[in-house]
């Protein structure tokens, strides 16, 4: 029954891949946009009454007898992008409905078309343009888009999303997740404008792996048979191809001196494709990617991750990030730690640190928020977590930076669960087979008769790099001293040791050997104890501590250490660095660990 079960979700999973239309344009920041950020007016609508009192409808009181009871205009006002949450005290805790209204101008003309483009809102929300709906999209990580060529007017224009960050059992993440529960249109909102006929996807990598060939794959907008020409400049590669029935077409293009983008050499390459009156542009790496055993190539060699992670927060603003300046500010202490991978804990962050890491030459792991406990037996879940994963693979698959997909963070074996992931594994490799599938694993277990950690999940045999996160010394003691701690844990496979570490208030030193002591002693010591046992496992192919910086989460209740911090950091919420960062730093710079790409 289960083998039919999963034959049964492989096969719609294809036939679901290949018949869906893109989510939305390919590259947005690359077109003729104007930015609809800034400060908006808000109705904080604890009640849930907007939508029977049609607040989208922004009424006034005109008559004598008409009697309308809210009013954008006098309203609270709240910049966008950016969360609520840390944009007033009142809001901090805030977890409701919020209801956002601007107006702007626009100049309408003919033969061009208008799009409402939203980077990320969170966590579901529904728009309106001029009082009318225009579409609903649910998922606070993962861009979206609505066209609104015939409902903008020439002029004056009102614009109103219903925002919701309110937990749910069948949402993704669900009820509990230890990040804070930001709500808000936490990244930029654009008014994009493009000729009737557009580019509206492409795909360019390398071809098979082959570091002499570029493939890309493309679609107009329509289903029209037009040419399509790419170009590589600097390659000297020019190319014209003519889409089919469908608007679809796909070539290959071969050049002998092409550089291959890796963290020692972030190479990238002006793409230009064009197409009638449109041309998009945008700046492109290739390089190769694979396993071999239990080691990582990339570009033919092997690369030791040597990484860590953070979430898409600010500390010192105690709000999400959304900027290019907060994305230099992460990625620098990053860089500065002497990692050459970032996890991208745990969900699609905003295209600027994407981008950013990229031209860093930073390898990434993005992962959905398929964290812990997640409704795996509701299909409603399933189809969201495809849809974001679809948005994910369609916003990033051209930046060579992202070399690993993660499939999920935390989540306990059961029939639910791996028919679950393994049909979200199906559908994403049938969208690109380019990058490696890591899933994050936390059911390791020490087999004391053999005296080695031992894992059992069948997802392990399904994905090319297997991930555990093991907190030894903090969430459980070590079983013996770190040096001695051997593993068997997929073996024949490339392992990483994906969270490791423990808590410690910056400024508390001393009692290096207590961990409810909280100090930074304590939390260095634990790096060093961990470094010992990377040293007995085999396939170790990379690690990544637990975590850049300090960050917020309402489970973290310890008062006057953690106070609402999750305080595993190894920079302070105020960007201070702890002993540990040293003990993480010094390991990077002189590990071992295999060659890191340096040419
Ligand atoms: C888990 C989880 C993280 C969490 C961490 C912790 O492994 O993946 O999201 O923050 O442990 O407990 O600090």
């Amino acid at each position: 029954m289960r083998l039919l079960l999963t034959v049964l979700l492989s096969l719609c999973a294809f036939q679901y891949a290949l018949a869906q239309d893109p989510v939305f344009m390919t590259n947005v920041y690359g077109r003729t946009f104007e930015s609809l950020n800034g400060k908006w007016n808000v109705l904080v609508d604890c009640y849930d009454i907007g939508e029977r009192r049609h607040f989208e409808k922004n009424a006034k009181a005109v008559g004598d007898e008409d009697f309308v009871e809210y009013s954008f205009d006098g309203a609270m006002r709240l910049n966008v992008p950016g969360d609520w949450n840390s944009q007033s005290p009142e809001l901090k805790y805030y977890e409701g409905v919020m209801w956002y209204g601007r107006n702007f101008n626009v100049r309408k003309s003919e033969r061009q078309r208008k799009f409402l483009y939203f980077c990320g809102v969170s966590y579901r929300c529904k728009v309106f343009l001029n009082g009318k709906f225009v579409g609903e999209h649910e998922g606070s990580f993962t861009p979206f888009q609505f066209e609104v060529t015939d409902l903008l007017k020439d002029g004056d224009n009102f614009l109103c999303l219903k925002v919701s960050n309110v937990r749910t059992k069948d949402a993704i993440p669900a009820m509990n997740f230890d990040w804070w529960n930001y709500g808000g249109i936490t990244r930029d909102v654009l008014l994009v404008t493009t000729p009737e006929t557009y580019v509206n996807e492409y795909f360019v990598r390398l071809d098979d792996g082959n570091p002499h060939k570029i493939r890309v794959t493309l679609g107009l907008s329509g289903k029209v048979e037009r040419s399509v020409k790419v170009e590589i400049p600097e390659l000297e590669l020019s190319a014209e191809v003519t889409t089919d029935t469908n608007g679809q077409a796909e070539l290959v293009m071969a050049s002998d001196k092409i550089e291959l983008w890796s963290p020692g050499n972030p190479k990238l390459y002006r793409t230009v494709i064009s197409s009638g009156d449109d041309t998009v542009s945008e700046d492109i790496g290739f390089r190769t990617l694979s396993v071999d055993g239990t080691r990582i190539l990339l570009n033919g060699k092997p690369c030791f991750m040597k990484s860590i992670s953070f979430h898409e927060e600010i500390p010192q603003r105690m709000g999400r990030a959304f900027s290019e300046s907060d994305a230099r500010m992460l990625l620098g202490e990053a860089a500065a730690l002497g990692a050459n991978m970032v996890r991208l804990a745990h969900y699609p962050q905003n295209e600027y640190i994407v981008r950013l890491a990229e031209r860093m030459g930073i390898i990434l792991w993005e992962e959905i928020p398929l964290w812990q406990g997640i409704d795996f037996s509701n299909e409603d879940t399933r189809r969201k977590a495809v849809a974001m994963y679809r948005e994910m693979l369609f916003r990033d698959r051209n930046r060579c930076a992202v070399c690993f997909w993660g499939l999920a963070n935390e989540t306990r074996p059961s029939a639910a669960r791996n028919a679950f992931l393994e049909n979200v594994l199906q559908i994403a490799r049938a969208m690109d087979d380019t990058r490696l599938y890591v899933i994050a694993d936390d059911v390791a277990k020490w087999n004391d008769g053999k005296g080695l950690f031992e894992m059992d999940d069948p997802l392990t045999d399904k994905v090319d790099v297997v991930a555990v996160n093991r907190y030894m010394g903090w969430y459980a003691p070590w079983p013996k001293a770190p040096a001695e701690c051997r593993w068997n844990v997929a073996a024949g496979k490339p392992l990483i040791i994906s969270e490791f570490g423990g808590e410690a208030l910056y400024g508390v030193h001393g009692e290096g050997h207590r961990a409810s002591s909280w100090s930074e002693d304590y939390q260095a010591n634990l790096m060093r104890d961990n470094i010992e046992m990377f040293k007995n496992i085999d396939n170790l192919a990379g690690i990544s501590p637990w975590i850049l910086f300090d960050f917020r989460s309402p489970y973290r209740l310890s008062p006057g250490n953690q106070d609402g911090w999750n305080r595993k950091g190894l920079l302070s919420d105020q960007g201070l660095r702890k002993k540990a960062w040293y003990v993480i730093r010094d390991f990077y710079d002189g590990c071992g660990y295999g060659p890191d790409l340096t040419d």
